[in-house]
């Protein structure tokens, strides 16, 4: 059986180090999650970032509230001991789960999560694990409690997805000719870009980019349980699409 590729220390240290060079708007998509975290953070109170990967995210939320406490969900065992090491600072502020999206990570969770953040993960679910997904968000959330999926989408249009997925690979060739993005990574970019754009419309499986448009998603979140649903944030192939639980529930 191989490796899921996220599951390599190479993989994790490489994307840990360049994530803002690979990934156009890695800190303006992390900036417009911030500016809409509830305000009841200032109390104190739970997040939860889905996929959080070496825990990038997590810091500038603990940073920005100080009362409150969050949980770095992921897969990766590489991820998670590079997201260990930089939440150590927070102490019992912050928690590192080793879990899959598709797992019932709702029970290990000690109280309703005041938010819900993801980044640059949950794509890499098929429509029906994201649906699942959705639901199982919608109940992890407290009366009040807001999803944020900042993550890559498709353009309804093969020939728009295709060309924003162009657009992408040609900004990271650009950052691994002038060195921004370490020779770590390199591999895989040219995977992605063979899986991507050389055979572009061959068929995706789980794990895979399983990408789905803002509406598709969105269906999915008023499907899952959320009284509201929109996206507030978009720019080429990355968008921030938010549900809102009902606060009277
Ligand atoms: C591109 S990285 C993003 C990491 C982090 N969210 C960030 O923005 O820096 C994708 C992350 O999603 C995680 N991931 C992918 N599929 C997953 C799954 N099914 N369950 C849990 N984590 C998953 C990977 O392990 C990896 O840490």
């Amino acid at each position: 059986m191989t490796t899921y590729r996220w599951n390599t220390s190479d993989f994790a240290i490489g994307y840990d180090a360049a994530a803002d060079k690979i990934h156009p708007y890695y800190l303006e998509i992390q900036d417009a999650i911030l500016a809409r975290l509830p305000r009841e953070l200032d109390r104190g109170g739970l997040v939860i970032d889905l996929g959080g990967g070496s825990g990038r995210l997590v810091e500038r939320i603990l940073d920005a509230w100080p009362r409150a406490s969050a949980v770095v969900l992921d897969q990766s065992e590489p991820f998670l001991a590079l997201a260990e090491r930089r939440l150590a600072k927070f102490g019992s502020r912050a928690t590192c789960v080793l879990a899959r999206l598709q797992d019932d990570w709702k029970s290990q969770m000690s109280a309703p999560a005041v938010a819900i953040v993801s980044m640059s993960a949950i794509h890499h679910l098929e429509p029906a694990e994201k649906q699942t997904l959705y639901r199982q968000c919608a109940e992890a959330l407290g009366p009040g409690g807001v999803l944020m999926n900042g993550d890559e989408v498709r353009d309804a249009d093969d020939a728009k997805y295709l060309a924003e997925q162009q657009s992408w690979a040609n900004h990271m060739r650009r950052g691994m000719a002038d060195g921004s993005i370490g020779e770590v990574f390199h591999s895989a970019i040219h995977k992605w870009i063979d899986r991507n754009v050389t055979r572009f419309g061959e068929p995706k499986n789980s794990g895979d980019d399983c990408h789905e448009t803002i509406q598709a998603q969105l269906d999915y979140f008023r499907a899952a349980g959320f009284a509201g649903a929109d996206c507030p944030w978009q720019k080429g192939m990355w968008a921030v699409m938010r549900g809102n639980t009902n606060p009277k529930r």
